[in-house]
């Protein structure tokens, strides 16, 4: 029997603490439908305390979608908790994730306070949220530089407290996945409680090994990962959603002990919608989404692509939504094939007017031979901001 594997998106609160990926109340929302169509577990919709427009995301969010998790992200205070308590009212699911730091270079530069102190607040701060909310997480911060003894320590304290999850952050994406795999068997072994609640983890890719450190931990019993559509984030970014997700997909002769639901098919989408958004693309290399990913130049590749695809394809571009016979948009284009480029990039018809986005499409296209994807991203993202204004 396989297991149950939480994917915990959190591009709309890790992701856009990026530059340049902040996003606004609306256009968190249009992600978070996005995010429920692909099938997420959970979505963190921001840090209410953080900001007025982060507040009204998370509330929008909570209002907007119709039965996934949201969880709103609070420092380990009652302040930050009531506060993320009251924008997450209207969740189907509400979670309270609250945090602090744990690592020796964390306590002792940033908080200024030592461990006892720490376990303390960690522990207060989860009951309080457990008077408010059924379903918390707690994360460790700086998890990875964490003390081991003392990480487990505060596992044990925070499950005892009433924790649901336990999130061991790689928050400086230092660890590699050989040592990430035994933090994580360590906490599993050595927790007296850790039955009691799922452990989660949360990698960053400042070394390029937060998908690999990801896997690593679910081999070693971690039943939730953290992580974001293109792998947006703090610097270097978060776990890449859709490289855990079609890696345990891929090779699910690899991980058959976890059940993941994510719907692979809107993984292109959600890719889309987010660059259009945010107006940042991903490199044409980027795994699964790139624009060539699933593109084959060398003569050899594409001889041997032809007689038999999996010469060189290890999965189709249709099993994540990639648009695989893209017909090309010109002037003589019609509106089936514009509606349904417009579907793969992540729009429906009902976000748009199609009559006026059809119109400035024939326009540009009678200038220029061929209309590429950012093209039409372009004409629907400004029909977004115009209808607003
Ligand atoms: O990277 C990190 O440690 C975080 C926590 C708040 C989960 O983002
Ligand atoms: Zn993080």
């Amino acid at each position: 029997m396989s297991e149950k594997l939480v994917i915990f998106d959190t591009t709309l609160r890790d992701g856009e603490q990026a530059p340049g990926f902040s996003m606004n109340v609306d256009e968190k929302v249009r992600l978070a439908l996005q995010m429920e169509k692909l099938g997420v577990d959970v979505i963190e919709a921001g840090f209410p305390i953080s900001s007025v427009g982060d507040f009204e995301a998370v509330k929008k969010v909570a209002e907007s979608v119709k039965e996934i998790g949201v969880a709103g992200l609070c420092r380990a205070n009652k302040k930050d908790i009531e506060d993320g308590w009251e924008a997450l009212q209207s969740a189907p699911r509400a979670r309270i994730h609250t945090f602090i730091a744990t690592s020796d270079i964390h306590m002792k530069h940033k908080l200024k306070k030592d461990k006892e102190e720490v376990l303390t607040i960690a522990e207060d701060s989860v009951k309080f949220a457990r008077n408010l909310c059924e379903d918390v997480e707690f994360s460790a911060e700086d998890a990875t530089r964490t003390d081991l003894d003392f990480l487990c320590r505060v596992v044990e304290t925070v499950i005892n407290a009433g924790a649901k999850t336990v999130n061991i952050p790689d928050t400086v994406g230092y660890t590699a996945p050989i040592e990430f795999e035994q933090i994580i068997s360590t906490i599993m072994n050595k927790v007296p409680n850790v039955d009691k609640a799922n452990i989660s983890v949360h990698c960053h890719n400042d070394l390029g090994l937060a998908v690999a450190n990801s896997l690593a931990a679910i081999k070693a019993g971690a039943r939730q990962v953290e992580c974001t559509i293109n792998g947006i984030g703090e610097r270097a970014g978060n776990a890449s959603l859709e490289e855990v997700v079609m890696s345990l997909y891929v090779r699910k002769d690899l991980f058959d002990y976890v059940n993941c639901t994510v719907n692979t098919s809107e993984l292109y989408r959600a890719s889309r919608l987010l660059t259009s958004i945010t107006g940042v693309e991903v490199q044409p290399n980027k795994a699964i989404v790139g624009k060539n990913a699933f593109a084959h130049e060398a003569g050899i590749h594409q001889d041997g692509v032809l007689k038999e695809r999996t010469t060189y394809e290890i999965m189709t571009p249709e099993s994540v939504g990639f648009p695989s016979n893209k017909l090309v948009l010109g002037k003589h284009s019609g509106r089936h094939a514009f509606v349904q480029r417009l579907q793969d990039l992540g729009f429906e018809l009902q976000s748009y007017d199609l009559e006026k986005a059809f119109a400035k499409f024939k326009e540009l296209a009678d200038k220029k031979k061929e209309v590429y994807d950012e093209d039409l991203e372009t004409i629907i993202e400004n029909q977004i901001s115009e209808a607003k204004e």
